[in-house]
């Protein structure tokens, strides 16, 4: 496994990273004072509530209380572990991600990471297909040219039963990590065998290209058709998109994504130069997928065959890509003649075919209207109320704004309720309030006390530039009574000669028991009571110290009192505190 990242390193990532561009290319923000604010993208509302800060490079929801710095915001946002986080940062500065030593290394063999065995993999079935005259003819009585073959990195597994066993097991742990990636199943009685055996193999690659899994299609009629990689720490079929990795490659911003249904037909379509299709894995299109595609682009156009099956892909792919619908977002739909599919239609028709017929796709709101309308009668006014629920259950899912609109002018026009446009919008309300009811989010309401210490600490995180420059504090105080005081001091000592934001100072308290009630000081409304931070930064220090001096005479009072005697240090102690404390009560 990899070692650590280097904390340096992300500091600096964060320093160079401006977090309202960030959440701005993926939310839009508007300017309001000095922060930014847009509708809360974790939960759904309708006044924003949701505030970045250009100064603290933070965000915080008052409404749901979601809150980090730039990294955070990709883990949530993006659904990316804390590494993919870190490295989609780097990516955007075009930087590579710098790792530890990892400390235990045990022997060379074992440490190759997951996402290396997999690269070996792919290129150890990219060198099989060389050797394999069946596999060749195949791919070329497809009609593939050996071009594309090379740029999906397409491969075959032979037909023995461990290939890929032989050429990549080096020890036993090599071999059960294979097995966790779905390369190898263990025997019974020990020992495994390769999984994918005499095969096309597709490669399939995540955001930043690295291979995560497998599909592999039989050279014939054999069943199962394609075989795929079963779900593994890095592979989660539901979250990835076969041939998204190379859409990006050939478009930074695509105009507009397609999906179809197979492997085959992304391949085909890119030979063709239809080089912006994904496919999902052998599963219907999820509301990651959705959400992933509508990251990237603004047009995504669904393409399944004309079928049955295709229509019943097409309706989930509309179900689970209503929540993605912000304004400026569009789906549409094209259904193949039944006895095509894209893979298919573009070898018989060309290019241009196919592309007419992406421009001529249906708009997801007819798509919508008439399968809803199919199965009811709209002369009645019993078939009206049903089209009128079920379509508004629908509306509701869409994100505010001019998409959710027109869903709504078009059903009005639908359901030719003349003028009374007012009874859709009663119903609309209606159930809106119903659903609110049963999955309203708990805005943060607790109040926080603020105590000398929490204050100081708040004043700390909102003000780090500030807090870098106070000069240092006592080391004694930490003996001081009061809780939070070891966290102040360890702040103070992160700062000091380190100027940070407090999305960078933050991010050293990630994982930690104090990060969240630290992120929740770093959002309090006005703590700092005026505009001279500096000052009231030292005053908080400062009755912190008197605090400090009060809690050891009291001690050393005490003790002489109930001893009747100090040690030297201990008198000289004593006065020394008297005098300073005299000083201070002035
Ligand atoms: P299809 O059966 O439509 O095959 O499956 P296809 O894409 O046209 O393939 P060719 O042209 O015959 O080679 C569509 C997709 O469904 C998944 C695969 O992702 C495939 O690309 N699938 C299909 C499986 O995962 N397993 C299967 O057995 C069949
Ligand atoms: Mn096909």
């Amino acid at each position: 496994m990899a070692g650590k990242i280097p904390q340096s390193f992300i500091d600096d990532l964060l320093n160079r990273t401006d977090i309202i561009e960030l959440i701005d290319s993926r939310v839009h923000l508007k300017k309001a004072g000095k922060n930014y604010q847009a509708c809360c993208p974790f939960h759904n509302e309708k006044s924003p509530s949701f505030s970045v800060s250009p100064e603290k490079q933070f965000y915080h929801c008052f409404g749901c209380g979601a809150h980090g710095n730039a990294i955070g915001f990709l883990m949530e946002y993006d659904g990316l572990t804390f590494p993919d986080a870190v490295g989609e940062l780097a990516g955007l500065h075009g930087l590579t991600v710098p790792h530890d030593q990892p400390q235990h290394q045990q022997g060379s063999a074992a440490s190759a990471d997951h996402y290396q065995l997999m690269e070996w993999a792919a290129r150890y079935f990219q060198g099989q297909l060389k050797n394999a005259p069946s596999a060749i003819s195949y791919l070329k009585e497809r009609g593939l040219t050996g071009e594309v073959v090379k740029q999906f990195a397409i491969g075959y597994a032979p037909s023995g039963w461990d290939g890929l066993r032989q050429t990549l097991v080096r020890s036993a742990a090599t071999e059960a990590q294979l097995v966790e990636l779905g390369m190898l199943i263990s025997r019974d009685g020990g020992g495994s065998y390769d999984r994918f055996r005499d095969r096309i193999m597709f490669p399939i690659r995540d955001r930043r290209g690295r291979v995560i899994g497998f599909g592999g299609r039989v050279l014939g009629n054999g069943t199962p058709k394609y075989l795929n990689s079963p779900e593994t720490p890095i592979f989660h079929k539901g979250k990835e998109l076969f041939g998204l990795y190379q859409v990006k490659e050939k478009h930074r911003s695509p105009v507009r994504i397609l999906i179809v249904e197979g492997y085959m037909d992304v391949v085909a379509l890119a030979q063709f130069g239809v080089d912006y299709a994904v496919a999902s894995l052998g599963t219907s299109t999820t509301s990651d997928h959705m959400h992933l595609l509508f990251r990237t682009t603004s047009e995504v156009v669904c393409c399944y065959d004309g079928d049955n099956a295709g229509r019943e892909a097409a309706w989930r792919a509309l179900e689970n890509a209503l929540p993605s619908l912000q304004d400026g977002k569009n789906l549409r739909f094209v259904f193949l003649p039944a006895e095509h599919d894209p893979d298919s239609f573009i070898r018989e028709y060309g290019r241009e075919a196919f592309e007419q017929k992406l421009d001529s796709a249906q708009s997801y709101a007819d798509f919508l209207f008439e399968r809803l309308s199919r199965d009811l009668n709209l002369s009645g006014e019993a078939g009206k109320n049903e089209l009128a629920n079920k379509a508004i259950a629908l509306i509701r899912r869409v994100p505010e704004g001019f998409n959710r609109e027109s869903l709504l002018t078009k059903l009005s026009a639908q359901l030719r309720w003349g003028e009374n446009e007012k009874r859709l919008r009663d119903i609309f309300r209606r159930q809106e309030k119903e659903a609110q009811q049963t999955t309203a989010v708990q805005p943060q309401t607790g109040k926080i006390k603020l105590t000398l210490i929490r204050r100081a600490i708040a004043l700390v995180v909102q003000h780090p530039q500030q807090a870098a420059l106070l000069p240092p504090l006592p080391d004694v105080l930490r003996t001081l009574n009061q809780p939070g005081i070891n966290v102040l001091l360890s702040l103070l000592t992160q700062l000091h000669n380190n100027p940070m934001t407090t999305g960078q100072l933050l991010e050293h308290w990630r994982d930690t028991r104090e990060g969240r009630a630290l992120a929740q000081l770093a959002m309090l409304d006005e703590v700092a009571v005026g505009d001279n931070i500096q000052q009231e930064l030292e005053d908080v220090c400062d009755r912190l110290l008197d605090l400090y001096l009060q809690q050891r005479l009291a001690t050393l009072q005490n003790k002489a009192q109930n001893t009747g005697q100090l040690n030297p240090e201990e008198i000289q102690e004593l006065q020394f505190l008297l005098t300073e404390y005299k000083r201070s009560a002035k």
